[in-house]
């Protein structure tokens, strides 16, 4: 297994009330337990993450790019990532604003990374966020992992932290391991020949 491979979770929404910190300490702990991964958990809350981007484009200002110093730890988390978990509410049927100024704030830090999900909402158990995520995400030459999790109805589907769904870590491991191979094999390919992009 590769060593020292980073994990950065980012956990999208910032609402008041927020279900997003249980769910992002519970996949935080699977992906510590699994042990292929350096874990560090992003909390967009804690953040200052302006709506307003400025002119210049993130894809031609390279390293000249204002980003605002008040999402610092959300910059540099990035760019030291070998691998992305989003956690993500559904709101309207796609994914937090707050979420999309995260993404659309950076972007060659996504180039050549894995990206996977854990999504959780009403019925549809954010799959509609996920499939909205997927698809900004290739824009930006992520690779989007396959086997998210997602849960439906987690208001009924969660007790004391954690899901209660007894597969529920079987299904994390599947993800985790894909998101391990994924991220190694990038790493690889990044440090050794430049992405034609
Ligand atoms: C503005 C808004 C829109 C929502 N729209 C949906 C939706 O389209 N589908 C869904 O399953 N749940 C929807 N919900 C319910 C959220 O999935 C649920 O409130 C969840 O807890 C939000 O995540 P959070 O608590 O981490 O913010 C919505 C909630 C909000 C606040």
């Amino acid at each position: 297994m590769t060593e020292n491979l980073k994990l950065v979770i980012v956990i999208g929404s910032v609402r008041e009330g927020r279900f997003g910190p249980v769910v992002a300490s519970w996949i935080a702990g699977q992906a510590r337990e699994h042990g292929g991964f350096v874990v560090e958990v992003i909390d967009l809350a804690d953040l200052d993450i302006p709506l307003s981007l400025p002119a210049a484009s993130p894809k031609y200002a390279g390293d000249n790019y204002p980003w605002p110093s008040g999402m610092a730890a959300l910059t540099s988390a990035l760019e030291s990532a070998d691998a992305v978990l989003l956690i993500t509410p559904e709101y309207n049927h796609s994914y937090p604003a707050s979420l999309k100024a995260a993404i659309d704030w950076h972007f060659t830090h996504w180039t050549a990374k894995p990206v996977g999900f854990v999504s959780y909402g009403g019925a549809a158990g954010g799959r509609h966020a996920v499939l909205h995520l997927e698809n900004v995400l290739t824009e930006l030459h992520a690779v989007t992992i396959r086997d998210g999790l997602s849960f439906p109805n987690y208001f009924t589907q969660w007790s004391d932290g954690r899901p209660l769904d007894t597969e529920a870590p079987a299904y994390a491991k599947v993800m985790l391991d894909q998101l391990a191979w994924w991220a190694a094999a990038l790493r690889t390919a990044r440090a050794t020949t430049a992405y034609p992009a």
